[in-house]
């Protein structure tokens, strides 16, 4: 059994080139209630067993050691995080962190209706709901799911009951989506989210990514601003992912542009599987088993000193090695289906999208 930490400072540990390590995305189940073509097209796949999943206790005292090597903001996600039972129990005992200063929660909606004030109550600080078109047809054609009504209910339970955050997350994607920018833009203004549209990415490989499903960054700027006029970017020191733009009326929005202009260079993430995997990077083929040290009574001091030496030695830029592969017109997917049937963590739905 490990003991807490104590509550000193955290000594930021910085990986080779000197990314420091801040943040910490959780996945709490590989499960999911959609199967978004970008994501999880396949009904079935290899699941992780039920026995290799985290306990609650253990995701926290593993926050608790990341707590003490520099990590300050956590954000769980799946699968779908909402599908874990309890979720809110997690949360509260995720806020008796002191070092946490964020606490934030992505999902695609659907049992936020039922979950969002329980999620509100146990101390979550911060929302983003995966919103990828307002047209039902559409919803159902790439979720393959009649979800759609649940989702915007969920989104507009979250808005009324007032977290101080709430964003909708859209995967831009030629021929799908492109042709509602605008629409999802004003729905964030009438419910009071900020909309960010994400570049499709090469990532998992069960999806069908190919480079002519992009809708880059310039390209959403330039439909934007055919309809609204001048956008301009918005100036601010950030490592997040996400670049933020104001529209005339002063609307912000934001466009992650992970395809086209990867931001591996300020990247401060890691991902830690249900089962405990620790990933370094989105598109990391190896990951570093936790759990197994975890339940086998590993020292906190050694715990630490693992935690320490793997960031540390940390060289992973993944986004920035696909685009390179564009210079040899060798970028597709990133994994073939028969690998992925035999690890499910290669998998986006694994690692937390
Ligand atoms: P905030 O904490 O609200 O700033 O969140 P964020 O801006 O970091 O966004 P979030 O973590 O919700 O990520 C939004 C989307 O960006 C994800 O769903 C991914 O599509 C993409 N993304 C997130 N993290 C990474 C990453 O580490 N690498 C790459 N290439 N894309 C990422
Ligand atoms: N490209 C871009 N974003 C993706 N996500 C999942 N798969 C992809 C992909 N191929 C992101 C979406 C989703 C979140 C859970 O993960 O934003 O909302
Ligand atoms: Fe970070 Fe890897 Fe994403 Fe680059 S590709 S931003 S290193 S997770």
């Amino acid at each position: 059994m490990i003991p807490l930490p104590g509550t000193g400072d955290a000594t930021v540990v910085r990986d080779r080139f000197n990314r420091p390590l801040q943040s910490l995305r959780i996945s709490v189940t590989d499960r999911c209630n959609l199967r978004c073509q970008y994501c999880m097209p396949e009904e079935e796949y290899s699941w992780l067993p039920r026995e290799t999943l985290l306990t609650f206790e253990e995701i926290t005292t593993l926050t608790d050691l990341f707590t003490d090597v520099g990590v300050d903001k956590v954000r769980l996600t799946g699968g779908e995080p909402l599908m874990r039972r309890d979720l809110p129990r997690l949360v509260h005992r995720l806020t008796k962190n002191r070092r946490l200063k964020d606490i934030a929660l992505t999902t695609n909606g659907i049992l936020l209706g039922d979950q969002a004030q329980a999620l509100y109550d146990a101390g979550l600080h911060r929302v983003t709901v995966s919103l990828d078109t307002l047209r039902p047809e559409r919803f159902r054609a790439l979720t393959r799911r009649d979800s759609f009504q649940q989702v915007l209910e969920g989104i507009e339970t979250v808005a009324r009951i007032g977290f101080p955050q709430l964003k909708l997350d859209t995967v831009a994607m030629r021929g799908f989506n492109d042709d509602e920018l605008a629409h999802l833009i004003e729905y964030g203004i009438r419910i009071g989210a900020e909309v960010r549209f994400i570049e499709y990415m090469d990532v998992g490989g069960a999806n069908d990514w190919s480079a002519d499903k992009v809708l880059s960054r310039a390209m959403m700027l330039k439909s934007l601003s055919q309809r609204y006029g001048i956008i301009e970017p918005i100036i601010e020191q950030s490592s997040a992912p996400a670049q933020r733009f104001r529209l005339p009326d002063g609307t912000t929005f934001g466009i992650i542009p992970s395809t086209t202009t990867p931001f591996c260079s300020t990247c401060d993430r890691s991902r830690l599987t249900a089962d405990g995997m620790w990933y370094l990077c989105l598109y990391a083929k190896q990951g570093v088993d936790l759990r197994q040290p975890l339940r086998a009574g590993l020292s906190r001091e050694d715990m630490l000193s693992r935690l320490r030496s793997v960031w540390q030695s940390r060289m992973d830029r993944g986004a920035e090695e696909r685009k390179e592969l564009e210079q040899t017109g060798a970028r597709g997917r990133l994994i073939g289906i028969e690998k992925l049937r035999e690890d499910p963590h290669l998998e986006m739905h694994a690692r937390g999208g």
